[in-house]
């Protein structure tokens, strides 16, 4: 099965694929750090739709982890991943490594400033300088005109779209709905640390958002209510939260009030898994 798929693990081959695609070809890439699951897959099937040739990247970046961070723990099954995209349709699998996407002496960082620093950027310093940087080099690297985003990531869409405009790249993302299983926790890789008794209050995530929903739409209209109820829902399932925020679905700004449509960004920790979610509400 694996052997039907194309896989590029040098920067100088993945050039040379990409040289002899023509230019009128659409070309949807999706950018990954492995261990697939059902959401990243909705991207390949988007891009699938859309695009004439997909591309995926499997790549785990080391400078978006932090360092007491989970880079060394961060889990990694490239043929698992490869059986996966073999189901679809997925013209090559772009697997760069370390000491070509990272060489000896390298220098050269993309900052988005203002929009890396709130939110997850607060306790995760770093984290968006190494994701900006490192998608900047995987666009210059596939030259994509479309680029699929899982919409859980929901700042990271915001930080990467600035960067595209300012930097003038001629790249458009393609934000793609939250994946969640049949009880409502949102896909990550990262659900695969919880064990049982945790991934039983991860669901406290999505039952805040429930809860949430559920108030404003019976004519709550206090943000800071709203918040405190969804926080006493969360830490009664032992749930650690690192924000809950009402912010303006484009600017990423804060809101103050419950009116037009907002989006809800959150981010709890779950024993040592920190676990994010996001959902929109409009309120006329
Ligand atoms: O969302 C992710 O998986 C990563 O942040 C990305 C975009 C692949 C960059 O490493």
């Amino acid at each position: 099965m694996k052997d039907s798929i194309r896989v590029i693990d040098s920067i100088q081959e993945m050039r040379e694929y990409r040289s002899l695609i023509y230019e009128t070809k659409n070309i949807g890439f999706v950018p990954t750090m492995g261990y697939l699951h059902e959401g990243h897959l909705s991207l390949v099937e988007q891009s699938n739709k859309e695009s004439d040739i997909t591309i995926v990247s499997i790549y785990v970046n080391p400078t978006q982890f932090g360092e007491n961070e989970d880079l060394q723990t961060y889990p990694r099954d490239i043929d698992r991943d490869l059986d996966l995209l073999c189901k679809y349709n997925v013209d090559a699998v772009f697997y760069p490594n370390n000491k070509e996407m990272y060489p000896e002496g390298y220098l050269t960082w993309v900052e988005v400033e203002k929009l890396s620093s709130l939110y997850c950027g607060r306790s995760r310093p770093t984290h968006f300088k190494g994701v900006s940087t490192i998608v900047s080099k995987l666009i210059n690297i596939v030259r994509p005109l479309y680029l699929y985003m899982g919409e859980k990531d929901f700042q990271q869409i915001a930080v990467l779209k600035k960067m595209i405009e300012d930097l003038n790249y001629d790249t458009y993302i393609r934000p793609c709905p939250i994946v969640r299983e049949i009880d409502g926790l949102a896909l990550s890789s990262r659900n695969a640390y919880l064990n049982e008794k945790e991934r039983r209050n991860a669901l406290s995530l999505y039952e805040a958002q429930i809860l949430a929903k559920e108030m404003i739409y019976k004519g709550e209209r206090n943000i800071d209510t709203v918040i405190s109820k969804m926080r006493k829902l969360i830490n009664e399932k032992d749930g650690r939260i690192d924000y809950i925020e009402f912010v303006d679905p484009h600017t990423l700004e804060l809101k103050a009030d419950l009116i037009g449509t907002l989006r809800v960004l959150m981010a709890v920790y779950i024993g040592k898994t920190r676990l994010i979610d996001n959902f929109e509400i409009t309120i006329n």
